[in-house]
């Protein structure tokens, strides 16, 4: 059996999945969990690759040909003369077809020890992230038609956001501190068949400058581990020239005590979860996780946003967790202020 890494997104193919809440409410990993109900293995990977072994020959058979309704140029990979991909098959995912056998998806979705997101990497193999991504990924309302934008996804990791909206058609800039090597990111790019460009950078030193500006800036997942959020956030608002999602860890429902149990906010005090507050994790208190410095609640996200001249035009809540889209905004004595306090006037 043959797989190729270039494929239109026909079918998600996570019947086989099923998601579930562990009891600590804090953080992507402690919050959403997946077992494999697939009877046929106890392995995870070996289900879900299995899984599409038995569903997935005719996908893979249909759409084989890269080239297909894009270009009367011969393909050198097409091997299905009567390739049938449907006319609104992504072209990207389809400019880089490499072959391989299930055997060499299996070897290298294992190469990697820790996955973070669940990338749909061949028609029906996801690969096992302990993060429910779609389901994350759903909860945004993103531009259904990317073309022509510039994406950077700061903190990418395995890079499921940049995938995606690559395949809606952005150009896409994906940077995390970690190499793509040592996180799920360079093996999804290859079998994707992807062309989005990783950098291993510190989100401290992106700049306009050395970057460039962007339509769309993501930020999820990142904020609670950096010790200087404001500082963050006004390094997105340099580089933003359109909208910046981000998601985050927040107090609102998980504030943590000092017995390291997690209440509500406002059943400490009512009047807390109006006023923008943020709770500081020292050493490693939060998900015994060093790299964890602050959380907001949702007033004081929001509050910090308008701050660094975003508005906010949509926020969901999520457990322990918030996303918040917003649009950048033109404020001249934010602007002025936030220069001056930074020795910059
Ligand atoms: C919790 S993961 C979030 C992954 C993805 N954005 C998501 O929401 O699913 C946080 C990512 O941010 C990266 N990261 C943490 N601090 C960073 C920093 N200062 N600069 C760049 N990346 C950072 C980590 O390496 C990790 O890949």
């Amino acid at each position: 059996m043959l797989f190729f890494a270039a494929f239109p997104r026909v079918s998600h193919g996570y019947n086989t999945l099923r998601q579930h809440k562990k009891r600590a409410p804090t953080g992507h990993f402690k919050y959403l969990d997946v077992i494999v109900s697939d009877s046929r293995s106890t392995s995870p990977l070996r289900s879900v690759v299995s899984a599409s072994a038995s569903s997935g020959s005719g996908l893979v058979r249909r759409c084989a040909d890269p080239e297909a309704n894009t270009s009367s140029t011969p393909n050198p990979f097409r091997t299905n003369p009567g390739n049938t991909c449907p006319d609104d098959a992504p072209v990207r995912q389809r400019t880089m077809a490499m072959v391989y056998t299930q055997e060499e998806i299996e070897a290298k979705i294992q190469s990697v020890p820790n996955w973070y997101h669940r990338i749909e990497v061949a028609p029906s193999v996801v690969t096992p992230g302990i993060n429910d991504t779609p389901t994350y990924f759903g909860l945004f309302k993103f531009p259904e038609n990317c073309e022509g934008m510039r994406v950077l996804d700061i903190g990418t990791r395995d890079g499921y956001f940049a995938f995606e909206l690559e395949k809606r058609g952005a150009e896409v800039l994906a940077v995390d501190y970690f190499p793509a090597a040592k996180t799920g990111f360079a093996v999804a790019a290859e079998l994707l068949g992807s062309k989005v460009t990783h950098q291993q950078a510190n989100i401290y030193d992106i700049s306009p400058a050395k970057h460039g500006t962007f339509d769309i800036v993501l930020m999820l997942g990142l904020i609670y581990h950096l010790p200087d959020p404001m500082l963050a956030l006004d390094i997105c608002r340099k580089v933003c020239r359109g909208n910046l999602y981000l998601e985050t860890q927040v107090i609102d429902r998980a504030f943590l005590m000092k017995d390291g149990s997690f209440v509500d906010l406002a059943s400490l005090n009512p009047e807390l979860a109006a006023a923008p507050i943020m709770q500081f994790y020292p050493g490693d208190s939060l998900n015994k996780d060093f790299t964890n410095y602050w959380a907001p609640n949702e007033a004081c996200m929001q509050r910090m946003l308008e701050e660094n001249r975003f508005a906010v035009t949509r926020t969901v809540s999520n457990g322990p967790r918030a996303l918040f889209e917003c649009a950048v905004i033109q404020d001249a004595q934010l602007e002025r202020f936030n220069k001056l306090s930074r020795g910059l006037v």
